[in-house]
């Protein structure tokens, strides 16, 4: 029996954390599909912010929540998840990070470590007590490796701050994605 895909572990952590009514965060729509699984676990009375840089992004995030029925609930921001604290309201329960290029589309527009640390600077600040974050991080492309390694330092620095709750990848290899579990504490 094979391992499930990263992506996969990343919903499972969340479903068990996640409940209905709740604020949280899709830091990278991309295509969607953690947008409207996002959507499902808030319900109806919860809400997602779900924020990308492309606009094909947005566009196929918007979609595929229609084709799913959970547009209601959801709010698609056509910027960088750095700016997260001019359009989402404390508290946040949850923050999904995918992090990389948007599959099927140019390769070279990419998640960066400058933005995507001030995004989870962001996220935190808005997190309630014992919020989740979860991050993706893939190494097989240009600046990948890089990226993996800013946000292993971002948290390395916070070790006493945070709670690490898993990382895992399948693979030793250097190429191998990396997903981290951060829960974040009281301020
Ligand atoms: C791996 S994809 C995300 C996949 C997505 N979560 C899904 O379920 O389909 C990474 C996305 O991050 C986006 N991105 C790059 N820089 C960003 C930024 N500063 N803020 C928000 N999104 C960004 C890319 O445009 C791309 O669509």
């Amino acid at each position: 029996m094979g391992f499930p895909p990263l992506t996969t572990v990343a919903h499972q952590w969340m479903a068990t954390h996640l409940s209905p009514g709740q604020q949280v965060v899709d830091a990278t729509a991309g295509n969607g599909h953690d947008t409207v699984f996002l959507a499902q676990q808030v319900g109806t009375s919860g809400h997602v912010t779900a924020f990308d840089v492309q606009a094909p992004a947005c566009a196929a995030t918007r979609r595929r929540l229609a084709s799913a029925n959970v547009s209601d609930r959801v709010t698609v921001v056509h910027a960088g998840h750095e700016t997260m604290r001019n359009h989402v309201e404390a508290p946040i329960h949850a923050a999904m990070f995918n992090l990389g290029y948007l599959p099927r589309h140019d390769h070279t527009r990419i998640t960066h470590p400058d933005t995507t640390v001030a995004a989870l600077n962001a996220a935190c600040a808005l997190m309630t007590e014992g919020g989740l974050i979860t991050v993706l991080a893939y190494r097989g492309h240009d600046g990948g490796p890089e990226e993996a390694q800013r946000v292993h330092d971002w948290i390395d620095a916070r070790v006493d701050t945070l709670r690490i709750l898993q990382s895992r990848t399948y693979s030793a290899g250097p190429d191998a994605p990396l997903l981290w579990g951060i829960q974040v504490p009281a301020a």
